[in-house]
């Protein structure tokens, strides 16, 4: 069923997983995101950036989405908007049956930030919609958002507080250290969980935290690109152990966008090479679609989400 993220944060707080938040672009990413889930019983998000939008239509992926939902009316699917703008594109999401949107206000000043974030609240919980905000700075790019290396910042714990009371937004993205992207860290991975800790501590009991930029850039997909023509040196993710650590945490909503391209890529690349005589796209994306969801799977399992129907 399409619902909106309240219980299924309740419960993951609760039960101490987090939900895996998939970002969608086409038919087959979807379908892989939904047979994973149904495979694993797990609730799930189901995310449109900008990009997505720009690229596939907004009608064609909220259709997909809604026969996702029709085929397996069993698993909870929050329809999301990822990385909303401004005002308006939040607006029409919501006017639109989206069950959930996110106004990134985190490029603007504190003050800008919860006024924007605050009218948006007020539009989508008049009907019934629940927003996600993001206090701080990630860096890397997702799509349309960009922020250079040595540009992001972290979330200050009372401002958290400050910000979750002004706006009565629902759930809150910080920045603990991750970036978007397939180029997160150049030295050691590391995420700031004390903050983690500090912010959660501080806000109300079950308050859900959400990671952006949480891909693991799982090193046997790098090297698979990478054995097939591909040209991704030096790629690297944050490692799954920390994310499992977060998700037993506050973390109850964990984004990732990289480690599906990265699947999906490098079984379309192998399929290229191996049969330079197909000309079929279901002999190519058909196994695409079979990678996403075995990546959602492992995803499923590492984010401690399985058995949740
Ligand atoms: P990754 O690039 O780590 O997959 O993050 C995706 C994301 O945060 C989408 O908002």
């Amino acid at each position: 069923m399409l619902t909106d993220t309240k219980k299924m944060f309740e419960d993951a707080f609760k039960g101490g997983y987090a939900i895996g938040a998939f970002n969608v672009n086409n038919m087959e990413i979807i379908q892989g995101i939904i047979g994973g889930c149904a495979e694993k019983k797990s609730p799930v998000i189901i995310q449109v950036s900008a990009g997505a939008r720009k690229y596939a239509n907004p009608i064609y992926l909220r259709k997909l989405i809604e026969a996702a939902n029709e085929e397996h009316p069993e698993i909870p699917i929050a329809m999301h908007l990822d990385h909303g703008a401004d005002f308006e594109i939040c607006k029409q999401c919501v006017d639109n049956g989206f069950t959930s949107v996110m106004i990134d206000g985190s490029h603007h000043e504190f003050e800008e930030n919860v006024k924007l974030t605050k009218e948006v609240v007020d539009y989508a919980h008049s009907k019934g919609v629940v927003v996600e905000a993001e206090l701080g700075k990630l860096e890397g790019v997702e799509d349309d958002v960009k922020v250079a290396s040595g540009e992001g910042s972290y979330t200050d714990p009372d401002q958290a507080v400050e910000f979750v009371e002004r706006t009565g937004v629902d759930s809150l993205a910080i920045a603990i250290g991750t970036s978007h992207g397939a180029f997160k860290f150049k030295g050691d991975p590391k995420l700031d969980f004390e903050r983690l800790e500090v912010i959660s501590s501080k806000l109300p009991e079950g308050y859900p935290i959400v990671l952006h930029g949480a891909s693991t850039v799982i090193p046997e997909f790098v090297e698979l690109c990478n054995k097939y023509g591909g040209d991704i040196p030096g790629a690297k993710g944050v490692p799954e152990e920390m994310i499992s650590k977060a998700a037993k945490m506050a973390v109850c909503k964990v984004n990732i966008d990289t480690d599906l391209r990265l699947a999906m890529t490098g079984v379309i690349r192998k399929e290229f090479m191996e049969n330079p005589s197909n000309f079929d796209p279901r002999k190519y994306l058909g196994p695409a679609r079979t990678a996403i969801q075995e990546m959602v799977m492992h995803k499923l399992d590492v984010l401690g989400n399985i058995n949740h129907l």
